[in-house]
């Protein structure tokens, strides 16, 4: 898809005097002060803030999920530190907004709301939560690749103002739309977020050659085969996931594991076997076997697509196997694809960022889109402005090209 063809792309909005609603993904890691940790994600939205900044626009409100908290406000999951990195780090004159429903959006050009997420009907896409957003602007532009729920602020809000897509958006869809695959194609999937992932490795064992598991996402496999995950991190609804997922050959589980009572850096590990986990200990990393293994897998590889950590990278000490493979891939001839924030972040802090072939902000999205050629968030766009303006309308006739499938 060239990113010109979109009918609905930034670059054809007329924001001039126009308030924007402008949907990010600014689910970024931070510490334990809400600091940001990589700012990867923040980064790469600005050309879209600056574009409309200085196209004339009278405001820009951005609004964004950060973690999951369910409806509730949890002061860990807040905006907070990432406005102030906008503020102290990159010199933008942002207001913050403390409660994206309060309704009060100050009269400044760039303004930050808090967390979507601690209201419920953000992830219950409910209407009137779509429209109280859509009320504070004349105008609607989604650069969030990455968030690829169907929540309100994604396919909700288009319903109800002229929506636009944002250049970041344009730029995944354009990378990720890959014509041809080079096989074997290895997806090596880690980190948690059982609750996306375990539904559609499925689909996506069905057209890979390898899918290789680590992570969190190991324990829920472990639990589906019946073994002994002592306080190894998984919660138990979706286990039924990983069952349905046991007799695919072609999903390879650690063989061994890098366990600990405690998830710190002076903790004292062991390696044991997946089989030979102890009730006190927790599994946080894949162990050296399964390192090997999953190393030979990805040399033969012909187009690799990374997603999630291995182990628990944020301490030192379990972050060898994650890091190890990273600079793996990154010497690998293969056509090579991360995406998600803590691949990023491990990226950036290993300085491999351009080691590989693309590196999306999507984690979830990056799956979802390879699997579907679409996302909920472009259909929507795409819906509303077949509503509005009758059709595909764009200048070259591409405006229906999708993402390509990854297919076998
Ligand atoms: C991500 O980090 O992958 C996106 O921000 C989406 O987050 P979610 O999986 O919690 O919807």
């Amino acid at each position: 898809m060239k990113m010109h063809s979109l009918p609905f792309s930034l670059d054809r909005a007329d924001l001039k005097g126009k308030r924007v609603l402008l949907r990010v993904d600014l689910n970024v890691p931070v510490d334990e002060h809400g600091d940001v940790r990589d700012h990867e994600r923040i980064v790469q939205v600005l050309p879209t803030i600056n574009y409309i900044l200085y196209s004339g626009a009278r405001q820009v409100i951005m609004v964004s999920h950060h973690g999951r908290p369910h409806g509730k406000r949890d002061p860990r999951q807040s905006l907070r530190g990432v406005w102030r990195y906008f503020r102290e780090m990159l010199a933008y004159d942002c207001h913050f907004v403390d409660d994206c429903m309060s309704g009060e959006i100050p009269e400044r050009k760039l303004v930050l709301l808090e967390n979507l997420r601690f209201h419920i009907g953000e992830e219950a896409n409910d209407p009137e939560f779509a429209r109280r957003l859509a009320s504070y602007a004349d105008i609607y532009v989604n650069d969030a690749f990455g968030s690829y729920q169907p929540h309100a602020s994604v396919v909700g809000v288009p319903d109800y103002l002229d929506a636009y897509c944002g250049f970041l958006f344009q730029k995944e869809v354009q990378a990720l739309s890959l014509d041809e695959i080079r096989h074997p194609l290895v997806f090596l999937l880690g980190g948690d977020k059982a609750s996306t992932k375990l539904p559609i490795i499925g689909r996506i064992s069905a057209r890979a050659d390898h899918v290789l598991i680590g992570g969190v996402l190991t324990f829920y496999f472990l639990k589906a085969m019946g073994v002994e995950i002592g306080k190894s991190k998984f919660s138990p609804e979706y286990v039924d996931h990983a069952r349905r997922l046991l007799d695919r050959s072609n999903v390879v589980l650690p063989t061994d594991l890098i366990a600990a009572t405690e998830p710190t850096q002076d903790a004292k590990t062991r390696v044991c076997a997946i089989r030979d986990i102890r009730p006190d200990e927790m599994g946080l990393d894949i162990g050296p076997e399964t390192f090997a293994r999953y190393k030979e897998i990805l040399s033969g590889a012909g187009t690799i697509v990374w997603n999630g950590p291995m182990g628990l990278y944020e301490v030192e000490q379990f972050a060898g196997h994650t890091d190890g493979l990273a600079r793996h891939m990154a010497r690998l001839d293969a056509t090579t694809i991360a995406g998600g924030g803590d691949s990023i972040t491990v990226l950036n802090k290993l300085g491999l960022f351009k080691e590989f072939t693309y590196v999306s902000t999507g984690g979830g999205a990056t799956l979802k889109f390879l699997e579907d050629g679409t996302l909920p968030a472009l259909e929507a766009l795409r819906s509303a402005w077949e509503r509005r303006h009758g059709g595909g309308n764009d200048s070259d006739g591409e405006s229906r090209g999708k993402g390509t499938k990854v297919s076998a």
